[in-house]
C-alpha cells in the first residue's frame, strides 16, 4: 500500500522522522553575515524540519521530497509551527520547478539515493538558483560505508563525495567544501559520529 520505503517510515513517524530541530550545517550557513537570501527551496525534505526552520526564520519556502507521506506529515507539522511551506511531492530524477521559477538558496539535505537522482538533484537545484544563490549540501560521504557502524544508508553509492558535487556544477563560487566526520544530532535516526560532506557555493 505504500508507495517506497520511505512512505512507510514517515508512516510511522509523524512527530518527524529525524526529529523537529533543523540540521546543524543548515543553522551554521543561515548564521553567516552574508546568508541573506529571502526565498528558499529544500530538495528531498522529507517531513521537513529544515524548510519550516527556515520558514519560521522568515524565508519564503518551497519543499520538493518523493515521499507524499512526508510532505502530508510535514504540512501538519508546518501548521502547528504556524508557517506556510509550499510542498510538493516529486521524484528528482524527474521533476522541474514549475515556470522556470528560481530561488535564493537551495538546499540538499541528506538525499541518500543512488548516484543518477542525486546527480540529477544537484543539477536541478542549481538551474533553479538567482543568480548569487547559495547552494547548500550535507550528506553522507562515501567513508561512512566502511565506517562498521549502522549510521548512513550502507551503499557507498548512496553517499557523495566533494569530486562529484564539484565536477557536476563547474561554475561554482565555492565557499565551503568539506569531507570529514561530524557529531550527528538528527532526531533519533542519525545520531553519532559519521562521515559527512559539507558544501556551498554561491552561483555567479
Ligand atoms: C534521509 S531523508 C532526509 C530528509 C530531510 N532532508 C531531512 O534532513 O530531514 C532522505 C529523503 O530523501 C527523499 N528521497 C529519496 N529519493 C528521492 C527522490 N528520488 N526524489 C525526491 N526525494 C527523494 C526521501 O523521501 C526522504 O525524505
Amino acid at each position: 500500500m505504500f508507495k517506497s520505503k520511505w512512505d512507510q517510515k514517515y508512516a510511522a513517524a509523524p512527530e518527524g522522522l529525524f526529529g523537529t530541530s533543523p540540521n546543524e550545517y543548515v543553522r551554521e550557513i543561515a548564521a553567516r553575515s552574508d546568508f541573506t537570501a529571502r526565498t528558499g527551496l529544500c530538495l528531498a525534505d522529507g517531513d521537513g524540519r529544515n524548510s519550516r526552520w527556515l520558514a519560521q526564520a522568515g524565508l519564503e519556502m518551497s519543499a520538493v521530497d518523493l515521499s507524499p507521506v512526508a510532505c502530508a506529515n510535514a504540512t501538519v507539522l508546518d501548521k502547528s509551527a504556524g508557517v506556510t511551506v509550499s510542498r510538493v511531492a516529486g521524484d528528482l530524477e524527474v521533476w522541474r520547478p514549475a515556470g522556470g521559477e528560481r530561488w535564493e538558496a537551495v538546499l540538499l539535505l541528506y538525499l541518500q539515493a543512488p548516484e543518477t537522482v542525486r546527480l540529477s538533484a544537484l543539477r536541478i537545484g542549481w538551474q533553479a538558483l538567482c543568480e548569487g544563490g547559495w547552494l547548500i549540501v550535507e550528506g553522507f560521504a562515501k567513508a561512512q560505508a566502511g565506517a562498521g557502524d549502522d549510521l548512513g544508508p550502507g551503499s557507498p553509492d548512496l553517499m557523495y563525495d566533494l569530486d562529484e558535487i564539484e565536477a557536476c556544477l563547474p561554475k561554482a563560487d565555492i565557499l565551503q567544501a568539506l569531507s570529514g566526520r561530524v557529531q550527528l544530532d538528527d532526531g533519533g535516526r542519525h545520531q553519532g559520529l559519521a562521515h559527512v560532506v559539507r558544501f556551498a557555493a554561491r552561483k555567479t
